[in-house]
């Protein structure tokens, strides 16, 4: 049997018809902008999150430059943001004309390395930062992060993309964020048909701003008060995550499951760790991530590759490492450690509903092969 590192196809059971029946009314009723669907989506994120207010837009990528925006972000203004993230983080900030600046990560919960970030704001002066809450947890220093931002005037844009269901402190993650983003991916915890995004805060001027902006900067149909664009959420994409929010519970379950399953079989091998969300969180189950010993992980990955199991690698690249970074890059604050887990991390088959089956196919393949 060969093993997906993703198979988004495991669909409950009525899913499917459900979901094209809802096809089917929505385009009897030609209801392709706006209306109910939307409103309901909203009313789910902000209830489950924890915030007064969610907005949807076209995706993750822009739900960051909507954050950004809206917290003031704009030309020659540095943001610092974490050397380990997914491209769109970087691009978010060059793209509202702000120039970025890298901070190193910790090797021990693969976020944001918070000293290196102290450092870094009082270099640079810098008024805006992104945090990034990468593979289903966020950093073991958030909390400090967030009052050394209020402390310091720091407007902190939170990037949870990969976060939708953890907790922190016993709290959404998303709640005690003064702005943060989603995105609905289809390979995400809670993904979507095709793309989709949100921007959550509590903040009601950022909120007006970022649904304005989001409206092509619309005060009323044919008056602008900001030069925005058009990143609505599409219609049927609030449909397809209505149903999807119905199941979602059970989902994140069976993968937080997984995780767990993982970590606990893989806890004593030699030639990796299994990365562990730090004390204060409950994983969403986005990821499982092992971090090779140094040169192994090309190995493993041929064994992968001979036995049938899927694997991703999450991320192989540092943001400042990258060949459009160099032009626009205004800083990289710390030492090589994102470089260093870029060669090191490996990700295995993850995603809900995985059966016991493969779980111990892949884990037996792991032990004994790679162990
Ligand atoms: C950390 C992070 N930021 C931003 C994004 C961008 O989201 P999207 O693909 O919906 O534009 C993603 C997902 O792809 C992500 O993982």
């Amino acid at each position: 049997m060969t093993i997906p590192f993703i198979d988004l196809k495991r669909f409950e059971p009525d899913f499917l018809d459900r979901w094209i029946e809802k096809i089917r009314e929505l385009s009897v009723n030609t209801r392709f902008m706006g209306g109910p669907e939307i409103e309901q989506l909203e009313k789910s994120l902000a209830q489950d999150c924890g915030v007064s207010h969610a907005i949807g837009c076209a995706n993750g990528t822009d739900a960051l430059q909507l954050a950004l925006r809206a917290a003031g972000v704009g030309p020659g203004d540095v943001v610092l943001l974490p050397d380990f993230t997914f491209w769109a983080t970087f691009e978010a900030i060059v793209n509202v004309g702000a120039r970025p600046v890298t901070v190193d990560v910790s090797p021990d919960d693969l976020q944001l390395d918070f000293d290196l970030f102290v450092r870094a704001v009082e270099e640079h002066k810098a008024r805006f930062a992104m945090v990034v809450h990468l593979y289903g947890w966020g950093s073991a220093r958030l909390a400090q992060l967030r009052q050394f931002c209020k402390e310091k005037k720091v407007t902190l844009v939170e990037d949870g993309a990969q976060a939708y269901g953890v907790s922190y402190q016993g709290r959404s993650i998303y709640q005690d964020a003064e702005i943060s983003t989603i995105s609905f991916y289809p390979a995400k915890v809670f993904g979507a048909a095709g793309d989709a995004g949100a921007v959550l805060t509590s903040n009601p001027e950022f909120a007006a701003r970022i649904r304005s902006m989001a409206n092509h900067g619309r005060s009323d149909h044919y008056s602008y008060q900001y030069v925005g664009w058009n990143s609505r959420i599409d219609t049927l994409q609030a449909a397809y995550l209505n149903l999807v929010h119905e199941h979602l519970d059970r989902r994140l379950e069976s993968r937080r499951n997984a995780a767990a399953f993982y970590r606990e079989k893989l806890s004593d091998c030699n030639s990796f760790r299994c990365a562990t969300p730090p004390d204060g969180y409950v994983e969403n189950g986005y990821l499982n991530v092992l971090v090779f010993e140094p040169g192994k992980r090309a190995d493993a990955e041929q064994t992968l590759k001979d036995n049938g199991i899927g694997f991703g690698i999450v991320y192989p690249g540092a943001m400042s490492d990258q060949e459009a970074s160099g032009p626009v890059i205004a800083g990289r604050a710390g030492g090589d450690v994102a470089r260093d887990m870029a060669s090191r991390v490996l990700s295995l088959p993850l995603f809900a509903y995985m059966t016991e089956d493969e779980l111990e196919q892949v884990v037996s393949v792991v032990q004994n092969k790679l162990g």
